[in-house]
C-alpha cells in the first residue's frame, strides 16, 4: 500500500553527507552556500580532513559544520589510515560521501567498500589527465579545451564511472592559474548541481552504468 503523504516528507529530508578535503576547501564552500540559499537540499555532517592545516576547517567551523582531522602521517600503512577514516565516516551514517580536493590514494578495499556511495570531482576531462598537475599538463599538450568530471570513485585512480562534464575554454595566453581558476568556477557551479541530483533521487549506478533519472 502507498502512502504519498509520508513519500514526500521522506524526499524533502536533506541528504546527509560528509565532505572529505585536503586544502582550501572552495568546493566545500560552494556546498555550504547552495545549502544555505536552499538550492542545495542536503546536511554536511561533517568535514573531515588528511591535513590539521586545511582552510577548508575553518569555512566548516564558520558554518558550524563538525570537523575531523585524521592525520595520514599518523598511520603506518595506507590500510590502517583508510580503516580508522572508515570508521570515522560512517560514525556520521552519511548517504555520500562527498571528495573534494581530497588529495589521498584510497586503497580498493576502502574504495569498494563505499562504492556507489562516493563522488570526486577531478580537474580535467577524464579520460585526460588523471592524476596531478591537469591545467600546467593541458596546456603542454596544447589542448583547445579543458574541463572538469565529477565520477563515482572506483578502484581505478580518477578511472570510476562518469556523471558529469563540463568544458572550457584555453585561451592562447592563459597561465595555469588563470585556467585553474575557470575551471574552479565551474566546479562551483557542477559539484553541488550532482549533489542535488543524489538528493533528489535521480542518479543511480547500475552494472558501473550512470543511470540519471529525469
Ligand atoms: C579542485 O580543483 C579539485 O577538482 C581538485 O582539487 C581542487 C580542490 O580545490 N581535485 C583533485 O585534483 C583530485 N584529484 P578546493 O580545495 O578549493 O575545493
Amino acid at each position: 500500500m502507498r502512502h504519498p503523504v509520508s513519500l514526500s516528507q521522506n524526499k524533502a529530508q536533506p541528504l546527509p553527507i560528509v565532505v572529505l578535503i585536503s586544502g582550501s576547501g572552495s568546493n566545500l564552500q560552494s556546498i555550504i552556500d547552495r545549502i544555505a540559499d536552499k538550492t542545495l537540499n542536503a546536511k554536511i555532517c561533517a568535514v573531515i580532513t588528511n591535513k590539521s592545516d586545511a582552510y577548508g576547517l575553518e569555512r566548516a567551523q564558520k558554518a558550524a559544520i563538525p570537523t575531523e582531522v585524521i592525520d595520514h602521517k599518523q598511520y603506518d600503512s595506507r590500510e590502517n589510515f583508510d580503516a580508522e577514516l572508515t570508521l570515522c565516516i560512517e560514525k556520521y551514517q552519511p548517504k555520500l560521501i562527498v571528495l573534494a580536493g581530497f588529495m589521498r590514494i584510497l586503497t580498493d578495499d576502502f574504495v569498494n567498500h563505499f562504492y556507489g556511495k562516493m563522488i570526486n570531482i577531478h580537474p580535467s576531462l577524464l579520460p585526460k589527465h588523471r592524476g596531478l598537475h591537469t591545467h600546467q599538463r593541458a596546456l603542454e599538450a596544447g589542448d583547445k579545451e579543458h574541463g572538469l568530471s565529477i565520477h563515482y570513485v572506483s578502484a581505478e585512480l580518477d578511472g570510476g564511472p562518469i556523471i558529469l562534464q563540463q568544458s572550457v575554454p584555453i585561451h592562447e595566453n592563459d597561465s595555469k592559474s588563470s585556467l585553474a581558476q575557470r575551471v574552479l568556477e565551474q566546479e562551483h557551479i557542477a559539484y553541488p548541481q550532482v549533489i542535488q541530483w543524489f538528493s533528489q533521487g535521480r542518479l543511480q549506478l547500475i552494472n558501473n552504468q550512470v543511470i540519471f533519472n529525469q
